[in-house]
């Protein structure tokens, strides 16, 4: 379960330490004198899939550059797998860098290059390998997440938005992380693209033991796909649990967003 605890108090302690993939503690983060988030604590059980929600421009995407290390944090701890990330050895960020998959929410796959050679980014980036297996595993990836062999070979533009996603999907999935930081990876998809790549992701961490942080404004996926909810408000976790968690508070933005007209409808049709 994810544990969110405002005051700083670490509310997972008496949980299995080493089943904590990811723990945030009081990190603090401002850019350029703005302060963006203000004592931030969050964790992430392994096998769980963690919807991140909150306003646009709260600041989600800046916690996850911050614990992926792509932004400097001004306090608090940040660690992966258990370990320190700001004590970690050169060598031991390697590894944990080898256990994350990433989903940007801009500027998902690279142009210039394929499908299968966007898998690849990765693969040439951490390991050493012979092309023919690049390409093999790479294939294995592409069929993973149920693109047709035949996209391997096209470029991003001959693609729909829902095949972007599935390959920046697959290149994600390339090194076998055991977390996936998917940020808003269903925008932009219409509602039925949107379920179908729901649907893979549950899929994906049932067979795979993957954990799944993800970033989305998509109530159906809250809905139907995580496990938990986090409500980024206040440049803190404002409020964490289940959807149900969710439809009880009385958090002003969490009872609009969660018990709005449209989550309404949602919740009525989950329950029938
Ligand atoms: N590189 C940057 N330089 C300056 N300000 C930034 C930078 N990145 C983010 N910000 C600011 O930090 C705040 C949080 O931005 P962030 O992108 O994390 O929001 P978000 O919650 O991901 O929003 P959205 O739901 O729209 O993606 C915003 O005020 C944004 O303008
Ligand atoms: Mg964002």
């Amino acid at each position: 379960m994810a544990v969110a605890s405002g005051n700083g108090v670490n509310t997972a302690q008496n949980a299995d330490e080493s089943e904590i993939v990811l723990s945030v503690r009081d990190v603090t983060v401002a850019i350029e004198d703005k302060l963006i988030l203000d004592k931030l604590s969050l964790d992430i059980e392994r096998g769980e899939i963690l919807g991140f929600v909150g306003a646009s421009g709260a600041g989600k995407s800046v916690l996850l550059r911050t614990i992926l290390g792509l932004m400097p944090k001004q306090s608090g701890t940040i660690r992966l797998f258990g370990v320190d990330v700001d004590k970690a050895s050169e060598i031991e960020r390697l590894r944990i860098d080898m256990r994350l998959g990433v989903l940007f929410q801009h500027g998902a796959l690279f142009s210039a290059l394929t499908v299968l050679e966007n898998v690849q980014v990765p693969m040439r980036e951490y390991l050493d390998l012979p092309k023919k297996l690049m390409d093999e595993l790479a294939m294995l990836k592409v069929e993973l997440v149920g693109l047709p062999p035949d996209a391997a070979q096209k470029f991003p533009s001959e693609l729909s938005g829902g095949m972007i996603k599935r390959a920046a999907l697959a290149r994600a999935l390339a090194l076998d992380p055991d977390i996936v930081f998917l940020d808003e990876p269903t925008s932009g998809l219409d509602p039925i693209s949107a379920a179908e790549f729901d649907e893979l992701v549950v899929k994906l961490r049932d067979t795979m033991d993957l954990t799944v942080y993800m970033v989305t404004h998509d109530l159906d996926t809250l809905f139907t796909a995580c496990d938990h909810v986090a409500v980024l408000g206040k440049k803190r976790v404002l409020v964490e649990g289940t959807i149900d968690d969710m439809l009880k508070s009385e958090e002003p933005w969490v009872k609009s967003y969660f018990r709005g007209k449209r989550a309404r409808q949602l919740d009525l049709a989950a329950r029938a």
